[in-house]
């Protein structure tokens, strides 16, 4: 058998050469470095539903800037559904002329002379969940529009795709998006239906886990939408699946939406962060009263859902209504949440080798919403924690 040691020089470089030419297999993530954090911005759909328009979105983009948000971390303005209305004869998507009278090109360009991104939906079926046309047949031509009109985010949805393969529709809307020559960040909404953590992290950037969030602490829709406490207990186990560039949604956030007291939006804010889930706020930026701007540009909550690391929070302790949850960080301290889901104030322990230290270990702790440094404990720490709240530490050794 010959050796690389029997052949001639001359021959070893030209082999060299035509090695390095041929063409590698590179996965998408080994290029990808979109959402190398959870993204964060703002979507329509929580909050107006089919009630969106040009007024509205410039208006939440002014919004995001005067209240401190975008200096925050948010960064994507989303249209969720209903923008859209036909096809033209060439098979174009057709916008709502009413209610976006200057068109998608002019307002995304708003957006951006905003220092923010521009987001919208489709759906890989027929027709979007609100019956307006799908992309499915269209991808690639959707794609090239929206790369024309300068998207950045594209939210996919899942409605009327009938049998359609999930995975394999997903793929083509990202194909679609690779070959629009913009760089577009890639929302798979197909609600947990398929199991997409197991094949959505090659395809896009954030999948949802769940049918759709709810206005409420615990409610149940006959359909399948849910309060938040719902969606959270459906997360657990899915940690794995999560990481830089690849993100499990359990769905927008309805802090600051009227089902939610001032204490449940700070609790599930708190719980989305620790998830290591996108920021999408759902509720009106134009008018959100103090407590509630408070709770979504807490620097210190956000720093723990855009941790480097990127790791997903997990739940190490369940004693019913008290749950611990926790997060590593890059700098080898921890986020803990302690959750306290019942109708009473309870006192909650956090004690070291539930969150991964050993129990001699001398720890700082950080009260992440008093804003407090706590001092230093060993083994454990613990507090009083609001009915339906939380206490939330960042604990380093
Ligand atoms: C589905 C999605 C929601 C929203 C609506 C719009 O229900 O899960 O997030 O996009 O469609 O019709």
């Amino acid at each position: 058998m010959p050796t690389i040691r029997m052949i001639r020089p001359p021959l070893l470089a030209l082999l060299c050469i035509l090695l390095a030419a041929l063409p590698r297999a590179i996965s998408a993530q080994e290029v990808d470095d979109r959402a190398l954090t959870p993204p964060m911005g703002w979507n329509s759909w929580n909050k107006f539903g089919c009630d969106v328009s040009d007024e509205l979105i410039r208006e939440t983009a002014d919004a995001m800037v005067s209240t401190g948000m975008r200096d925050a971390g948010y960064e994507y303005v989303v249209i969720d559904d209903c923008w859209q209305v036909d096809r033209d004869s060439e098979g174009n998507i057709v916008v709502d002329a009413e209610r976006f009278p200057s068109g998608m090109k002019a307002l995304a360009d708003y957006v951006h002379s905003k220092g923010l991104k521009f987001g919208i939906y489709s759906d890989a079926g027929l027709m979007t969940c609100q019956q307006r046309p799908g992309s499915r047949g269209y991808e690639f031509q959707d794609a090239r529009q929206y790369a024309a009109w300068g998207v950045d985010y594209l939210k996919y949805d899942w409605c009327h795709s009938g049998t359609q393969d999930a995975a394999a529709s997903y793929s083509l809307m990202r194909q679609a998006l690779d070959a629009s020559g913009r760089s577009i960040v890639f929302s798979i909404c197909e609600w947990g239906s398929n199991k997409p953590w197991r094949w959505a992290p090659e395809i896009g950037h954030l999948w949802r886990t769940t049918d759709d969030i709810q206005n409420c602490w615990d409610c149940r829709r006959e359909w399948g939408g849910m309060g938040f406490v719902h969606i959270l207990d459906l997360q657990v186990g899915l940690e794995s699946f999560a990481g830089p560039g690849h993100w499990n949604d359990p769905d927008m956030l309805e802090v600051g939406n009227d089902g939610l007291t001032i204490t449940e939006s700070r609790a599930h804010f708190s719980l989305w962060a620790l998830l290591a889930s996108p920021l999408m706020a759902g509720n009106d930026l134009r008018s959100m009263a103090p407590e509630i701007v408070d709770i979504l540009t807490n620097e210190e909550v956000i720093a723990v859902n855009q941790d480097v690391l990127g790791r997903q929070g997990r739940k190490v302790r369940d004693d019913g209504d008290l749950e611990i949850w926790t997060k590593d960080l890059h700098d080898g301290s921890r986020a803990v949440v302690l959750f306290n889901r019942s109708e009473q104030d309870q006192d909650m322990a956090v004690h070291w080798p539930d969150i991964g230290y050993t129990a001699t270990l001398d720890a700082h702790v950080k009260n992440l919403w008093a804003h407090e440094d706590l001092g230093s404990f060993q083994g454990s720490y613990s507090t009083t924690v609001p009915s339906h709240g939380v206490v939330m530490l960042r604990i380093t050794p």
